[in-house]
C-alpha cells in the first residue's frame, strides 16, 4: 500500500531555521530507510545546492518551483515523505503549499518577533483551512536554542504560546555547529567526520528527537 506524507516548513521569518530543520528532518528519515522528496522552493536554493554534493543519502530534491508548479510537485509525488522548505515571506506560493500540507511546522528562535511572525503564519494556516474546509494541522519548534539551561525569554514564550492553545513540540533543535557544516560539507548528519566536527553525535540525537516528535 503506498502512504504519503507532506510536511510544510513554514515561517514568515527569514533565517527562522526552516531550510536547516527540513534538511535535517530528511536526513533522519532518510537514514531510517523512508522515501523522502524535498521541494527547495526557498530562492536561495539550500537543498539543491547540497544534493550537488556527495551525499550517498537517498533523498529526491525538487528545486524548479514556482507558484504555478508547487501543487503539481506535491502531488506528482506518489510515495514517502514530502518536505516543503519554503521562503521567508507570505506569497500564493506559501498557501498553495500549506493548502496540501498534513502538516506544517513553524521553527521559531526564542525572540519576541519571532513569535509575531509565528502568529502571521499560524493566521495564513487558519485562513487555508477556511477556505478548504479542513483542519491542517501544525507545531511550533523552537530553533537554534542553547543545549543547556533554557533561557528566561525561551521559557516564557513557551509558556504564552501554549496558554494561547499552541501546540509547542518539547525538542528544540539546538543551536549546533554540525547543523550549519551539512550545507558546507553538502554532507549529511551521518556522512561527516566525527573527528572534524564537534558535537556531531549530539547533533543527530537531537534531530532524530526533533524528528520523531514532528511525526509523533
Ligand atoms: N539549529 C541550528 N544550529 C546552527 N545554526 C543554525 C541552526 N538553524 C539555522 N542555523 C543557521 O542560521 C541561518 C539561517 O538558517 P536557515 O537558512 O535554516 O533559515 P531559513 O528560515 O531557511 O532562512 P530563509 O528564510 O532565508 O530561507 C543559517 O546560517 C543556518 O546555518
Ligand atoms: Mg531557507
Amino acid at each position: 500500500m503506498s502512504s504519503k506524507f507532506v510536511l510544510v516548513v513554514a515561517s514568515r521569518k527569514g533565517g527562522a531555521g526552516k531550510s536547516t530543520l527540513s534538511q535535517v528532518t530528511a536526513e533522519v528519515l532518510a537514514k531510517d530507510g523512508q522515501e523522502v522528496t524535498i521541494i527547495d522552493a526557498d530562492p536561495n536554493k539550500p537543498q539543491a545546492r547540497w544534493k550537488s554534493g556527495n551525499s550517498q543519502l537517498p533523498i529526491t530534491v525538487i528545486d524548479d518551483v514556482s507558484e504555478s508548479n508547487i501543487v503539481k510537485h506535491i502531488d506528482a509525488v506518489k510515495d514517502g515523505f514530502v518536505i516543503v522548505d519554503l521562503e521567508g515571506i507570505g506569497s500564493r506560493l506559501v498557501a498553495r503549499s500549506i493548502a496540501r500540507a498534513d502538516l506544517v511546522v513553524i521553527p521559531i528562535q526564542a525572540s519576541g518577533l519571532d513569535a509575531v511572525e509565528a502568529g502571521n503564519t499560524i493566521a495564513l494556516i487558519t485562513e487555508e483551512e477556511e477556505l478548504l474546509r479542513r483542519k491542517i494541522p501544525y507545531k511550533l519548534v523552537l530553533t537554534r536554542t542553547g543545549v543547556a539551561i533554557p533561557s528566561k525569554i525561551e521559557k516564557q514564550m513557551v509558556t504564552e504560546l501554549t496558554e494561547a492553545g499552541i501546540n509547542v513540540m518539547k525538542n528544540q533543535l539546538n543551536e549546533r555547529a554540525a547543523f550549519k557544516s551539512i550545507f558546507v560539507e553538502k554532507l549529511s548528519l551521518y556522512e561527516m567526520d566525527t573527528t572534524k566536527i564537534s558535537g556531531l553525535e549530539k547533533a543527530i540525537q537531537n534531530a532524530e528527537a526533533v524528528a520523531q516528535e514532528i511525526f509523533a
